[in-house]
């Protein structure tokens, strides 16, 4: 399959009129998928009430049947169309963080969407981008568009189309380009459909965002230990990874330093994932810096990429350091104990 790119600018072809858009939309509307940017990571894009559409979003990703897709609106009244009750607190987050980084597990009405794309759940996970182009392409092609991030099933998530053609070139009709996402890991879920919300995936909206508008707010004990079964479904693939193993240190940057050698004795290719105020720090093959430690929204926003370049240098092994577990740092480090499989160095 040839896969179209789009090139638009997300500041400029933001109406629906927009021949590529219009273009694309059109793909999605005869049950192709089409990759898309959104504020968090690109989506790949597909009919969220045909089973075709959604076989298709699988069969791209290699994903597993039973991890239920996010639907991506534009618009708050199509809520009603696949949900069946809108609960108070739902109501105030719609109201505080859409569109934005924040998707809310609702009761799904049965019979309008896809049942793949629920993955035959009795609740639906559905958010509201907070980017031009995502916004106008579903205005455009008027359909509820179930999106999971835009990678091969496993890779870390794409930030920019050229990730998206790195996992998926071939594979799918489509990409809309409209360059480098901004918040970098993916949308926080909550679960409201049940008393006190429940985060079901650490997100761009932080648990503290979270707090100050509704109060309580409860985490997935999951999440916390990996001993529980996740309310997520998807939360329990092994996800994120570059293709060299991944170990977090907990330690002095001598202490890190001091593995680095020992493994550079070894005669291995190792990568370091630091920050710009810990670069010097650091001497291997492959030093990276992702953002800046001081401002985590930076790291967020480079963490997918920066895993991505350590493919491309062909390190045999990554070594990373660990971050604050607080604000956007609660996704950060969920993102990458996924990555590295929950191995973590202590001095
Ligand atoms: O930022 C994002 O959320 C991106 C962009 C493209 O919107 N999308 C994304 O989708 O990250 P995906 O498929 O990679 O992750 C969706 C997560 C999975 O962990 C899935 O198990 C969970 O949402 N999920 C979907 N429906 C659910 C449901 N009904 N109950 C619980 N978890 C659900
Ligand atoms: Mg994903």
């Amino acid at each position: 399959m040839n896969t179209k790119v789009w090139k638009v600018d997300k500041f400029v072809d933001i109406f629906e009129s927009n021949p590529h858009i219009v273009d694309a939309a059109n793909f999605l509307r005869e049950n192709e998928v089409v990759a898309l940017p959104t504020e968090t990571v690109y989506g790949l894009g597909g009919n969220a009430e045909s089973d075709e559409a959604v076989a298709k979003i699988f069969a791209a990703k290699g994903r597993p049947g039973d991890n239920p897709l996010i639907i991506h609106i534009a618009d708050r009244e199509h809520l009603n169309r696949f949900v069946k009750e809108i609960p108070l607190t739902a109501e105030r987050l719609m109201d505080a963080f859409w569109p934005g980084p924040l998707t809310i597990i609702f009761k799904k009405k049965e019979g309008v969407l896809s049942e793949k794309a629920t993955a035959g759940l009795g609740t639906v996970a559905v958010r509201m981008p907070d980017h031009p182009v995502a916004l106008a392409l579903l205005r455009a092609c008027e359909l509820p568009i179930a999106a999971p991030s835009a990678n091969s099933s496993g890779k870390p998530s794409p930030t920019s189309a050229e990730h998206v053609l790195d996992d998926l070139n071939g594979k799918i009709a489509g990409v809309v380009d409209g360059g480098a996402t901004g918040v970098g890991v993916e949308s926080t879920v909550v679960d409201c459909t049940d008393g006190i919300p429940v985060i079901l995936r650490p997100g761009g909206v932080t648990r503290e965002q979270l707090a100050a508008v509704i109060g309580e707010v409860q985490v997935d004990p999951a999440l916390m230990d990996g001993a529980e079964r996740p309310k997520s479904p998807g939360m329990k693939y092994k996800h994120y990874a570059p293709n060299a193993p991944l170990y977090l240190v907990s330690g002095t940057s001598e202490f890190f330093q001091r593995i680095v050698e020992e493994k550079e004795r070894e005669g291995l290719k190792v990568g370091v994932l630091t920050t710009e105020e810990c670069e010097d720090l650091f001497d291997a093959d492959v030093v990276l810096a992702c953002g800046r430690r001081a401002e985590l929204e930076t790291v967020a926003a480079s963490l997918y990429d920066t895993l991505r370049r350590f493919n491309q240098m062909k390190v045999d092994i990554i070594f990373s350091e660990m971050f604050p577990n607080e604000g956007v740092g609660h996704a950060i480090m969920n993102r990458l104990l996924k990555a590295a499989g929950n191995k973590i160095i202590s001095e």
